[in-house]
């Protein structure tokens, strides 16, 4: 079975689609078979991703119609290794429909993934999860096995770590017993400036130790690389924010224990 990994923090524009597309690239050129999931209305992935609109079934109707033929919905990326099940707008009324009350629902989008088949030849599903709380980050949860929070060294991005930490709480205890928290990431890191070596022992603190050793430097590869549509790893496969997202990835492969 895949380790499913939802990317989250319920703070907006920390870096969560930008982690979720070089992580994913990352792993795959380790060899690794890696499904992202766009599970954010906004459909940043699905753009980035730049597969052609068609008639093909997106998560949205995963959650409206778990029960259907789910493998139609993965879609080959531009990037070697890498599938997808993309989103567009309409994700907002499934949310609605599906999510609210979200009680019994909450296990809509693991139910559905269960029914793809080849689900069990990928060694990793990350889901991108939408930056505010919600029913999507509920059931983005309630199908993880395990929590990679991205955040800025800010002090705002720490109280949306401490929010997450809640959720995955809330998730554990009513929906699904096997969730946890595999650590958190500092995306937009300036190692030079005091102030966020500050927050980095903060919040180190925060997740008992599990802070990845591995950050992400600012830097405008990342824009250029989302200008082009592309992973950085694939883009600028030589810079520095490449090697950092295959740093990162040694270290979630070895926190996920995957063989
Ligand atoms: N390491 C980085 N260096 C420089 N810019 C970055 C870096 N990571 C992300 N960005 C930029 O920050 C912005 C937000 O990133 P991204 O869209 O990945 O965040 P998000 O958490 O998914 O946001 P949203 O809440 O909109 O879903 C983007 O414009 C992206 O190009
Ligand atoms: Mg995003």
């Amino acid at each position: 079975m895949p380790v499913i990994l939802a990317i989250a923090n319920q703070k907006g524009g920390v870096g969560r689609t930008t982690v979720t597309l070089n992580l994913g690239a990352a792993l795959a050129e380790r060899e690794r078979r890696v499904l992202l999931i766009d599970l954010n209305p906004q459909a940043d992935l699905s753009f980035l991703l730049n597969i052609e609109s068609g008639a093909h079934r997106m998560i949205q109707d995963l959650l409206l119609k778990p029960g259907e033929d789910n493998s139609a919905a993965i879609l080959q990326t531009q990037e070697k290794g890498l599938n997808a099940i993309t989103a567009s707008r309409e994700l907002v009324l499934a949310e609605q429909e599906v999510c609210n009350p979200i009680g019994q629902r909450a296990t809509v989008l693991s139910t559905a993934l269960a029914r793809i088949p080849e689900i069990h030849s990928y060694h990793y599903v990350l889901i991108d999860c939408p930056g505010r709380l919600g029913g999507l980050n509920t059931i983005a949860l309630a199908a993880s096995d395990q929590v990679l929070v991205v955040l800025r060294a800010t002090n705002t991005s720490v109280i949306g770590l401490e929010r997450t930490q809640d959720e995955v709480e809330h998730v554990r205890q009513h929906y699904n017993p096997r969730v946890k928290m595999m650590g958190a990431l500092l995306n937009q890191y300036q190692k030079r400036a005091p102030s966020e070596a500050r927050v980095r022992d903060d919040v180190k603190l925060k997740v008992n130790g599990a802070l990845f050793e591995a950050v992400i430097s600012f830097t405008n590869q990342v824009e250029k690389a989302e200008v082009a549509r592309c992973s950085v790893v694939r883009w600028a496969p030589k810079s520095k924010a490449a090697n950092e997202f295959r740093t990162l990835a040694e270290e979630v492969e070895a926190r996920a224990h995957v063989s």
